[in-house]
Parts: structure tokens; C-alpha cells; sequence
């Protein structure tokens, strides 16, 4: 894409529903302006259960779905919507029906356009909630959240090639699978990051798995290596050394891959999104290396981060303005790939 080229929005208030997961989140955007993101957390629930329990996670999008609709409308101050983005794919069925149900009434309601987003592509276009930010393409970005780790090249928006992904956890699984078994509870990465301030990141060797491999990435033998640390020191163990520790491991994995994909491909931008993104230590370092390395990091606003409707908003946004449209049809899909391709 033209660096020259500015990228459009649809232009009059566009609303946007994110339920893919835990959180019900609903945000009312004008072009690229953000009016409003309500997001209403479902995680007290869930910490009774260690994790999120599907058909409590979509239940709670039925109550809260609502009341957070009502609130976006009221922080934005807009009279009228005129267009409807929704996360429609990948991520708990159940959950992404909630969301899909509301956007499909509301647009038929009011007859104005559909639009469905992919989630992660919402991630991808989290940083241009800066409204300052000048987002060159093609560049390369590292995805990191509960369910997915993926470094891709965004060649422009809706255009995406994964280059290397997990094999098998998450970045954001092994973190919480990491406090778990320190006892520090769910969700896990803001957690692990506050016990690891007092810890130190060298007291105990875990594994930095598939560093020969430049792309895929692999953090189940972490866990199995957190799970034999835990049994072995049992009570002995240092809490935030251990936090520390697995920070480190997850930390030195991600910023290495990432600058090697910016070095393979002669890219000089690189965006980290997800909700791993929040995490200082992640973000310090790959400032650091991005910088030595001659390479532009981006990262959204920590609010921007984790899982909110905004970003849903500003991808739905930019397919709407191309006269992009999804009909009544348009169904929900657990498992669907980056797409790659514009439908124009
Ligand atoms: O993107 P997200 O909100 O939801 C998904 O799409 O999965 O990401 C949630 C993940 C969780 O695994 C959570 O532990 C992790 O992001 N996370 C963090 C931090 N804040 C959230 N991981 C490390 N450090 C953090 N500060
Ligand atoms: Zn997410």
C-alpha cells in the first residue's frame, strides 16, 4: 500500500461489539475517533474456576449486553448509528452469538450496514486508536493474547500473512498457566508481571523452546517445566522468583522471533498487539532491541490492549468505507483464519 495513501473510516457514528471471549465490550467510533468503549469484565467470575467457563462466559454477555450498549450510548452523546461492526470469528461460540445476535437486531432494526471482523484483525488495527499515529504498510506484527501467538506481515488492512504462529499454548496460556500453578490465580499475565517486581528473572532455568526455528513458537514445555519447578522446591519455591523467571522465558522468546521476522523481511515497523502487549516488561524490551536494530515499535494504549470493542470498531471501519458489507446470513465461526485478502 502507498505509505501515501491515507487510510479512510467510515465517516458517521459506527457501533462495535466485541464478545469473542471474557469480556462484553461495546464502542461507538466516529471515522477514527473513539466516542466511547465500554468494557465489562466477566473475569471475577471466572476466577472462581481458574479460566473462563464457556457457557458462563455467554450467559453473562446476554445480561451484560444491554446495560453496555446503553452506556456506550450515553458516554458517546450520538443520536444515531449509522453502521454495525461485529467480531464474528474465532473464538467461544456461544460468546461470539451474543455479540452477532445484538449487531444483526440492531442492524435490521435500523437498516443500516453489517459488518463482521475477524478478532485478531481487530487486534492488528488496535494502534490506530492513537489518532496520531501514522501506521505505515506493509510491516511486520507480533499477536499475543490468551489464545493466540502469531507473528504476521500486514501487508494492509484486511490483507494478512501469518508467518510463524504456536504450535501448541499460547503466550498469554503459558502465563496463565504459569500462575496457576504459583497459586497467583486467573487471568495470569498481570499477575505474574506484579510478583515478578520483587523476583529475580536468573534464580531458576526454564527452557526458551524452538529458538533454532526463526518463526513457529512453542511454550507447552515451559508449563511442563513451571509444573516440575513447583513439585521439585515445593515449599521452598520464591514466588516471584519463579514469576520472574517464566516472564524471562516468555520475554526472551517473543522479542527475538519478532526482530528476526523485521530482519528477514527488511521491515523497519513493528507492532505488538494482543493482550500480552500490556505487559511492561515484554514492551521495555522490545522497545530496546526494536531500537538498537533500527526498527519502529508500535504499541496501542493499554487500554487498546486487551480484549475491547474499539478496536473491532476501527477494522470494521476501514472494510465499511470500501463498501464492504456482510448480509443477515453472516454466521459465527470458531476457528477461522486471518483473512488475507480485501474483498473489494
Ligand atoms: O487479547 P486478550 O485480552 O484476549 C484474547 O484474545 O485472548 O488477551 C488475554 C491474555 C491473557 O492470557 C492474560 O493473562 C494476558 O493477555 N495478559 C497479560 C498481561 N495482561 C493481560 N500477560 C502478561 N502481562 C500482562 N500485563
Ligand atoms: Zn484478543
Amino acid at each position: 500500500m502507498d505509505p501515501a495513501e491515507k487510510l479512510k473510516f467510515w465517516p458517521s457514528p459506527l457501533l462495535a461489539i466485541e464478545t469473542s471471549c471474557d469480556e462484553t465490550s461495546i464502542a461507538i467510533l466516529q471515522g477514527r475517533e473513539i466516542l466511547a468503549n465500554v468494557v465489562a469484565s466477566q473475569i471475577e467470575m471466572h476466577q472462581k474456576w481458574g479460566g473462563v467457563v464457556p457457557e458462563a462466559a455467554a450467559r453473562a454477555h446476554v445480561e451484560s449486553i444491554i446495560p453496555v450498549y446503553r452506556e456506550a450510548l450515553q458516554i458517546a452523546g450520538v443520536s444515531e448509528i449509522t453502521a454495525v461492526a461485529v467480531t464474528n470469528r474465532p473464538g467461544l461460540v456461544g460468546a461470539l452469538s451474543v455479540g452477532l445476535s445484538a449487531a444483526k437486531a440492531i442492524a435490521y432494526a435500523k437498516k443500516i450496514p453489517l459488518i463482521g471482523v475477524h478478532h485478531l484483525e481487530g487486534h492488528l488495527m488496535s494502534p490506530l486508536g492513537d489518532p496520531d499515529l501514522d501506521l505505515p504498510f506493509p510491516h511486520i506484527s507480533l499477536i499475543v493474547s490468551g489464545g493466540h501467538t502469531e507473528l504476521v506481515r500486514v501487508n494492509e488492512p484486511g490483507d494478512s500473512e501469518i508467518l510463524g504462529e504456536t504450535r501448541d499454548d499460547a503466550a498469554g496460556e503459558a502465563f496463565d498457566k504459569g500462575a496457576r500453578l504459583l497459586g497467583l490465580g486467573y487471568p495470569g499475565g498481570r499477575a505474574i508481571q506484579q510478583a515478578a517486581e520483587a523476583g529475580d528473572p536468573t534464580r531458576y532455568n526454564l527452557p526458551r523452546s524452538m529458538m533454532s526455528s526463526p518463526r513457529e513458537f512453542s511454550f507447552s514445555g515451559l508449563k511442563t517445566a513451571m509444573l516440575r519447578l513447583v513439585q521439585t522446591e515445593s515449599a521452598n519455591i520464591s514466588v516471584p522468583d519463579a514469576a520472574a523467571s517464566l516472564q524471562a522465558a516468555i520475554v526472551d522468546v517473543l522479542v527475538a522471533k519478532a526482530i528476526q521476522a523485521c530482519e528477514d523481511t527488511g521491515l523497519k515497523t513493528l507492532t505488538l498487539v494482543g493482550g500480552v502487549s500490556a505487559n511492561k516488561p515484554l514492551r521495555e524490551t522490545l522497545h530496546q532491541k526494536a531500537h538498537q536494530q533500527g526498527i519502529t515499535l508500535i504499541v496501542p494504549p493499554l487500554h487498546l490492549s486487551t480484549d475491547n470493542a474499539a478496536m473491532i470498531g476501527l477494522a470494521g471501519s476501514i472494510r465499511l468505507s470500501r463498501g464492504e458489507r456482510d448480509q443477515f446470513d453472516l454466521d459465527v465461526n470458531p476457528n477461522a483464519d486471518l483473512p488475507t485478502k480485501t474483498l473489494q
